[in-house]
């Protein structure tokens, strides 16, 4: 499997969101996407590895799409601003323009040279992952004052445990959704249909036993299916699952 096959189970449409409870979260999201918006400030809240980063990149995507499906507001895919996305889409964007900054990079010198260079920008969308590595009071109260000052749309995402290190005035600036891992059962249709495109044999109780022992975690189950799809035989089996976990 290269990289292009698993890129193409991130999710790129609403739908692909796995979990009924962040479909329902994510209506709302879709309703204003329709009419060009989004609320801002706007901050992802989950554990890590169930969809934060790849839902606001949709979101994103969405944003700037010039033919946005006009019921799910999911993007063509196919548009110029939907074209220059993922590592070439810093600063390109239509009416606004994109930039992902990942806090766990800036230290607090570099993060104000950020904050300054688009403080007075309203035709820019800024992407803020990894908020809680923002943790130090001294990086936090710059951010503040950009947030009361910023025309353009924040959205940033953070882990939900750490979501109580971010200081009240800043946090409560911010409209929080909740991301959650999904039902057993719901990932276990989403692998199955993975074994089916990657042509892997996986039987429902590997495929079981590997969300249910990966503590639903699908980065996991796309390692153990690239794995698979690697074997002669293609097949993912319970030992594999084991070996990988090393359990
Ligand atoms: N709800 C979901 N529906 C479909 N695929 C998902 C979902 N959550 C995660 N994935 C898959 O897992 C991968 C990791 O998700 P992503 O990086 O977006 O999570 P994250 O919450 O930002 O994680 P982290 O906290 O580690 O940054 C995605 O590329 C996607 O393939
Ligand atoms: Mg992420
Ligand atoms: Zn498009």
């Amino acid at each position: 499997m290269d990289s292009e096959d698993i890129r193409k189970w991130r999710p790129s449409r609403f739908s692909d969101v796995v979990g009924a409870v962040n479909q329902r979260r994510l209506g709302r999201l879709q309703r204003t996407l329709i009419e060009g918006r989004l609320p801002s400030p706007l901050l992802l809240a989950g554990i890590y590895g169930y969809g934060k980063t790849s839902i606001v990149r949709l979101l994103l995507k969405s944003l700037c799409c010039q033919s946005r499906n006009p019921t799910t507001a999911d993007p063509c895919g196919d548009c110029m601003w939907c074209r220059c996305f993922g590592k070439y889409y810093q600063g390109y964007g239509e009416p606004y323009r994109r930039f992902e900054y990942d806090c766990t990079t800036p230290n607090r010198t570099q993060l104000i040279e950020i904050l300054d260079e688009h403080r007075f920008d309203d035709d820019v969308v800024l992407f803020m992952d990894e908020l809680h590595h923002l943790h130090e009071k001294l990086s936090q109260e710059p951010m503040l004052k950009f947030v009361e000052d910023f025309d353009g749309l924040l959205i940033a995402a953070i882990m939900e445990d750490r979501l109580k290190e971010v200081i009240p005035p800043l946090r409560e600036r911010f409209e929080v959704v909740q991301v959650s891992p999904p039902e057993e059962e719901e990932m276990v249709e989403f692998f199955e249909r993975m074994s089916d495109d990657w042509k892997v044999l996986a039987t429902q109780d590997v495929v079981k036993f590997m969300v249910k022992q990966s503590g639903k975690s699908f980065r996991f189950g796309i390692k153990a299916h690239a794995a698979a799809a690697d074997e002669r035989d293609r097949t993912l089996t319970k030992t594999m699952v084991k070996d990988m976990l090393g359990i």
